[in-house]
C-alpha cells in the first residue's frame, strides 16, 4: 500500500445529519484525497447510496459496505472481489416466520435481502432481545442480532456485520487495522468499532455507543461530520478540526461509563 490509511463511515446519525458540517466534512476531504481512501459502511442499500453520491450529497467513495455490513460494492456498482458470507446455519425464511410469530413487524419490502432480516422494534429491552436471541437459536438459526437506536433490529448471518465486511476491504488494500480509522454512532457501528480499528464516536450517538469504553475508541464531542472530522484529527493529527466558530457545538450531557 502506498502509505493512504482508510477512513470508513457510517451514514445517517455519522456523516448525514448535519449539511453544514457535510459540507466541512467535503471540503476537508477533497483537500486530503491523495491521503485516504474512503469507505460507506451503512445500513442503507447500495442503490440509496450510489443515489446520495449521484446527487453530490457525499463524496465519490472507494468502496460501499452496505445492508448492515451483508453487501461490498465497488463505487461503480460491481460486487467488491472475492468476498462471500458465511450461511452455514442461516435460513432468512426461518427468521422471518420466528421473529413475526414473536409479535415482531418487518421492516419494508426493500430493506429486507436474502442475508438481512430486519424488523422495526421499538424499545426492545435486552432481555427482550435475549429472548429473541433464544428464540432463533431454538429454531436451528445461527444469526447475529443488531439493535440500533431503540428501533431497528436486524438479523443477519451469524458472520456478517459492517465490521467483518470492514476488515475484508482493509485486507484488499493490504492496511492494518491500525491504518483504518472508523466512525459511527449507533448500534450497528458497535462491531465496526471493536474491529481492531482507530474508532470514533460522533457526539450526538445513540446510548449503545455512548457508553463504549475502550482505548481504541474516541468519543468526540462534535455533532454527525463534525465529529468524524475531530476523530479524523484525534487519530492522525492531519485533519484541521472544523473551526470552533463553524462546528455546531454540542453540549448534551455524557455518561462517564
Ligand atoms: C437502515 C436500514 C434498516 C436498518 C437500519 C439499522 O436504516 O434501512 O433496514 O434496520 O439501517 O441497521
Ligand atoms: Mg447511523
Amino acid at each position: 500500500m502506498d502509505g493512504r490509511r482508510l477512513l470508513v463511515s457510517d451514514l445517517d446519525g455519522t456523516l448525514l445529519g448535519d449539511d453544514a458540517a457535510l459540507g466541512r466534512f467535503g471540503r476537508w476531504f477533497r483537500a486530503n484525497r491523495a491521503s485516504w481512501l474512503l469507505a460507506y459502511a451503512t445500513g442503507r442499500t447500495f442503490e440509496s447510496v450510489d443515489e446520495l453520491v449521484g446527487q453530490g450529497r457525499l463524496p465519490r467513495p472507494d468502496a460501499v459496505i452496505s445492508s448492515v455490513g451483508t453487501a461490498i460494492h465497488e463505487p461503480g456498482g460491481l460486487p467488491w472481489p472475492a468476498w462471500a458470507i458465511g450461511l452455514d446455519g442461516w435460513d432468512s425464511a426461518t427468521v422471518h416466520r420466528t421473529l413475526r410469530s414473536a409479535g415482531l413487524t418487518p421492516q419494508p419490502p426493500e430493506a429486507q435481502s436474502p442475508v438481512k432480516a430486519s424488523f422495526a422494534a421499538p424499545d426492545l429491552s435486552d432481555e427482550m432481545l435475549d429472548d429473541i436471541r433464544r428464540r432463533l437459536r431454538s429454531a436451528g438459526v445461527a444469526a447475529t442480532v443488531v439493535y440500533s437506536s431503540a428501533r431497528d433490529l436486524d438479523v443477519l448471518p451469524a458472520d456478517a456485520g459492517k465490521g467483518l465486511a470492514v476488515r475484508h476491504v482493509a485486507r484488499t488494500w493490504g492496511l492494518s487495522g491500525d491504518r483504518v480509522v472508523a466512525c459511527g454512532d449507533s448500534g450497528n457501528d458497535l462491531d465496526l468499532l471493536t474491529s481492531g480499528f482507530r474508532g470514533v464516536v460522533v457526539a450526538n450517538a445513540q446510548p449503545e455507543l455512548r457508553r463504549l469504553s475502550s482505548p481504541a475508541v474516541y468519543h468526540s464531542t462534535l455533532a454527525f461530520a463534525d465529529g468524524v472530522l475531530d476523530g479524523v484529527r484525534h487519530w492522525t493529527g492531519t485533519a484541521s478540526p472544523a473551526a470552533p466558530s463553524e462546528a455546531a457545538s454540542f453540549s448534551r450531557s455524557r455518561p462517564t461509563a
